[in-house]
């Protein structure tokens, strides 16, 4: 796996979250829904790396979070390749509903910038709070809605990207009945992953309807159907 060091040149506050700009080469920017394995370099090393997932992005700039609180501007980091399999929204949808089930919105938030480019309107469904500075970065074109109304109309979307903590996923599913969405869904399964996409430890396991499989090498973003009806 190529390890390239880099500089931490920003932090910002997203909500709960920590954000940073690191000054990566463009071709080892993260898709959304996909990680960067990290760990920094000054200080107190970390001992494991951390995952980062792209949180904001922009044209000529790219943040990535949760970053761990002690990392300052001015650490050096050290990133493997982009990792696992990241959303992937097809070009055709005119309809895209992001769901941030119980977690912060700014994984999925990187996909509106795509969304909106192919003329789609992008709806985020969320029974959460958005935090002042978050809804700050969200384009006036976003509608928020609670999740009340995916679950009334469930016909509305062509295309949705969901994001849940693997301890949620059961309530989710509970929640919203996502066996009753016709239109393409893929999901992003947050969980811990210690050995960064190495699929030695089996921490990161999940059941599907393919058998297990690593979130860390398989996911982190996979199709819901194969999840959905075998997740409990
Ligand atoms: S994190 Fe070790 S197998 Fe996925």
């Amino acid at each position: 796996m190529a390890i390239l060091s880099a500089k931490l040149v920003e932090v910002i506050q997203l909500g709960t979250e920590i954000a940073g700009l690191i000054d990566l080469p463009v071709k080892y920017w993260p898709l959304p829904g996909q990680y960067l394995p990290c760990q920094r370099l000054d200080g107190d090393m970390d001992g494991l790396a951390t995952p980062l997932f792209p949180v904001l992005v922009g044209p000529n700039r790219l943040a990535l979070g949760a970053l761990p609180a002690t990392w300052q501007p001015g650490d050096l980091v050290a990133c493997a390749a982009p990792q696992g399999h990241g959303f992937s929204l097809p070009g055709s949808v005119r309809r895209v509903g992001l769901v941030p089930y119980g977690v912060s919105p700014n994984r999925l938030l990187t996909l509106v910038p795509d969304g909106l480019a192919q003329q789609a309107a992008v709806s985020l469904f969320t029974d959460r709070g958005i935090p002042e500075d978050v809804l700050a970065r969200v384009p006036s074109q976003v509608e928020i809605l609670p999740l009340a109304a995916l679950v009334e109309e469930p016909g509305w979307p062509d295309y949705l990207a969901v994001d849940v903590d693997r301890s949620g996923l059961t309530t989710f599913i509970d929640q919203v009945a996502p066996h009753t969405w016709r239109c393409e869904a893929e999901v992003l399964i947050f969980t811990p992953m210690p050995c960064r996409g190495v699929g030695e430890c089996g921490v990161c396991a999940v059941r599907t309807r393919r058998g297990w499989r690593y979130v860390c090498a398989d996911g982190p973003v996979f199709p819901l159907k194969e999840v959905v009806h075998v997740a409990r």
